[in-house]
């Protein structure tokens, strides 16, 4: 079977009613990335960057996967499906889309400060006090603006090997994530379904919100 690689960012939770980052009141609206989202804020002000990612962690368990995430499953009726996203929920995973590549991390796992080791996190707090075994306070195990993103070779490897390339609700922004795109190389089709896309050539641009225009797009595929 030939292989449908998928990338996604937060515009496919949005309408699970998770927040975006750059659209008009997203979330670096509200916050200034220096304070909640880099090594230093952890390191001057961790109250606020644990806080930063509780406040959005009870938002994700009061929300659900919406048609897009489901949608994406029906994929693997006929072709091999790899979903690479930048998103930190398990939506995907909720929907039931297996071995999820996340760039960005993970809010529900903390990592220790001491050895890196991973911890589920059970509930929606993450503060001050909690420890690894070791004593070590723990983060959140996200990946940080000017932190490494260790899953970025695998997901080059996966893209390069795509029949069809989906890109799903990113402004496509940050990199290195936002290179993936120039690793598509085989890709008989590169389709960008975004609510208000980037400007791109040579590729097929679906100006619609996910939950609408996932479903449809993964029918066509199933026609082919
Ligand atoms: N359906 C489809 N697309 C949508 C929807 C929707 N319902 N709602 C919003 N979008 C689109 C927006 O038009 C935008 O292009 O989703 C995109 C969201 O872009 P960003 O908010 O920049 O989010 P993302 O691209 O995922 O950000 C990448 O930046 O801050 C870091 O680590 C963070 O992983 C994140 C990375």
């Amino acid at each position: 079977m030939k292989n449908v690689v998928v990338f996604t960012g937060a515009g496919i939770s949005a309408e699970s009613g998770l927040g975006t980052f750059r659209d008009k009141g997203g979330l670096w609206d509200k916050y200034c990335i220096e304070d909640v989202a880099t090594p230093n804020a952890f390191k001057n002000n961790p109250e606020l960057v644990l806080e930063f990612y509780n406040i959005r962690r009870r938002q994700l368990l009061n929300s659900k996967p919406n048609d897009a995430h489901f949608a994406l499953n029906k994929i693997k009726k006929k072709f091999n499906l790899f979903v690479i996203t930048q998103n930190i929920d398990d939506l995907h995973e909720r929907s039931g889309t297996k071995n999820t590549l996340h760039l960005h991390g993970k809010i529900m796992e903390a990592r220790s400060t001491i050895d890196n080791q991973i911890y589920p996190i059970n509930g929606s707090e993450l503060n001050i006090g909690d420890c690894c075994n070791r004593g070590g306070q723990l983060r959140p195990n996200v990946v940080w603006f000017g932190e490494d993103v260790p899953n970025m070779n695998l997901a080059i490897k996966h893209v390069s090997t795509a029949f069809i390339f989906i890109i799903i609700g990113t402004s496509l922004n940050v990199y290195p994530a936002a290179s993936l795109v120039n690793y598509a190389k085989k890709a008989k089709r590169i389709i960008l379904i975004d609510k208000n896309p980037t400007l791109f050539t040579n590729v097929e641009v679906i100006k619609e919100k996910a939950s609408i225009a996932v479903p449809l797009l993964v029918n066509d595929l199933l026609r082919l």
